[in-house]
């Protein structure tokens, strides 16, 4: 299978610090995806992870020494940042960050960055008052004046136990990054222009809880907030796409850009999905009740007028399963998402093909998970080739990913 990143070259390079055991992680995710990883570790790197971790890793030489005779007659240094399509630093530590933004060129890592003519990715990662001091802010002012992408770093518990911005992005963040820059895209990229991948499409979104009426003043719900679907409905209109979200009744705020056509019932909004239909990309990230009362009441249901009432049931529509098994007007691409509880994957898989869907956004909403009505997400992206599984993130970060995903899925379709 072709990705983004077959036959691209990534010249990686390891600075010192706690982070650099996640640089490891992200060479399996660049080799899975068909990119050669070249690696450069400096001095500092080596005291976190092992030169024979990193070779094993990306089954190439890996480059230590400025000074090695060897090294420089087989490949110098100039060529070695040449030979490849990026260059990526993580973890770019404050020391390699100060050193790229006074133009050092004291060791192989900065003499590589300084000489050479490629795109420069960093993954900053360091403690927060070192992240936080004028002087880093400063280099990152100049790096990214310099033309620098810059990915995270992200809020968090640090390695030192200190809480706040200083870790480095996860992996599969920087592995977004890099792919964008592939695909040309510049969305998870800091001060990069962002280009529109999803100009001229239509991305449709359900969104939020259905209400079921029993009566006119009493319904079936439950906890969804929304906040998932409108995070994808912002993301998709950031890319350029037209963006129309279906919500059932929530309390978040409508992003802008988007048409937002509010619905109560699974019934209406079946109705209203099918009414937006010819679109492009189809998420189904509303959490419709699987149920109505056949017969609600037109009159509100008196208490002890004859006992308990008897709410009789009804199947509603599966909304997600008829879109996706429309004969005329399918989109590209359809998208499910499992809310499990219990063997999130196995779940997902089953549905995948239940629902016939290409895409299922599995999560484990086990109430100790806090996804439901919280602001983060850990998923797992099923399809007929294979699941991915994101850290956690949140909402909004699974939102651009996975928008800027589809994008790239629905460029490599038509
Ligand atoms: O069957 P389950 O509710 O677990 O399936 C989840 C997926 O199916 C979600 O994407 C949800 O939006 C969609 N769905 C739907 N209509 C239903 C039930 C679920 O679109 N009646």
């Amino acid at each position: 299978m072709m990705t983004t990143l077959s036959g691209r070259s990534v010249l990686l390079i390891i600075g010192g610090g706690i982070a650099a055991y996640k640089s490891l992680e992200l060479i399996r995710l660049l080799k899975q995806r068909q990119a050669k990883v070249t690696a450069i570790m400096t001095k500092a790197a080596a005291e976190f992870v092992t030169q024979l971790s990193v070779a094993s890793l990306t089954a190439e030489k890996v480059y230590t020494d400025l000074f090695s005779l060897t090294d420089e007659v087989e490949m110098g240094h100039i060529e070695l940042s040449r030979a490849a399509d990026l260059l990526v630093v993580a973890p770019a530590s404050a020391d390699l960050m100060a050193k790229m933004a006074q133009g050092l060129a004291n060791d192989l890592a900065s003499t590589t960055l300084l000489a050479t003519d490629k795109k420069i990715l960093i993954a900053p990662a360091m403690n927060v008052r070192m992240w936080q001091h004028p002087a880093t802010m400063r280099n990152l002012a100049t790096l990214k004046g310099d033309g620098v992408r810059v990915v995270g770093p992200n809020d968090g518990e640090m390695a030192c136990g200190e809480y706040g911005p200083g870790r480095m992005a996860e992996p599969v963040e920087i592995l977004a990054a890099i792919e964008a820059h592939f695909a040309g895209s510049a969305v998870p990229l800091a001060g990069a222009t962002a280009t529109r991948p999803l100009t001229g499409r239509r991305v449709l979104i359900t969104a939020g809880p259905t209400h079921e009426p029993i009566d006119p003043v009493r319904y079936i719900a439950n906890r969804s907030s929304g906040k998932q679907g409108y995070a994808l409905a912002e993301a998709a209109v950031a890319l350029g796409a037209e963006t129309i979200l279906v919500s059932g009744p929530v309390h978040v705020p409508i992003p802008p850009g988007a048409q937002m056509m509010p619905v109560e019932t699974a019934a209406e909004m079946l109705k209203t999905v099918e009414s937006e239909l010819p679109v492009d990309i189809a998420i189904f990230a509303a959490a419709v009740a699987d149920w109505r009362v056949a017969d609600a009441a037109d009159q509100k249901i008196k208490k002890g007028s004859g006992g308990l009432p008897d709410l009789k049931l009804a199947e509603n529509p599966d909304i997600l399963k008829t879109v996706a098994g429309a004969k005329t007007k399918r989109p590209k691409l359809v998208v499910g998402f499992a809310a499990e509880t219990e063997n999130v994957i196995a779940n997902a898989k089953a549905k995948l093909a239940k629902k016939g869907c290409d895409l299922i956004i599995a999560n484990d909403v086990s109430a100790d998970k806090g996804v439901m009505g919280g602001d983060k997400n850990t998923v797992h992206l099923v399809s007929a080739s294979g699941v991915e599984s994101w850290p956690e993130l949140s909402k909004q970060e699974v939102a651009q990913r996975l928008m800027a995903e589809l994008a790239r899925r629905l460029g490599a379709k038509s």
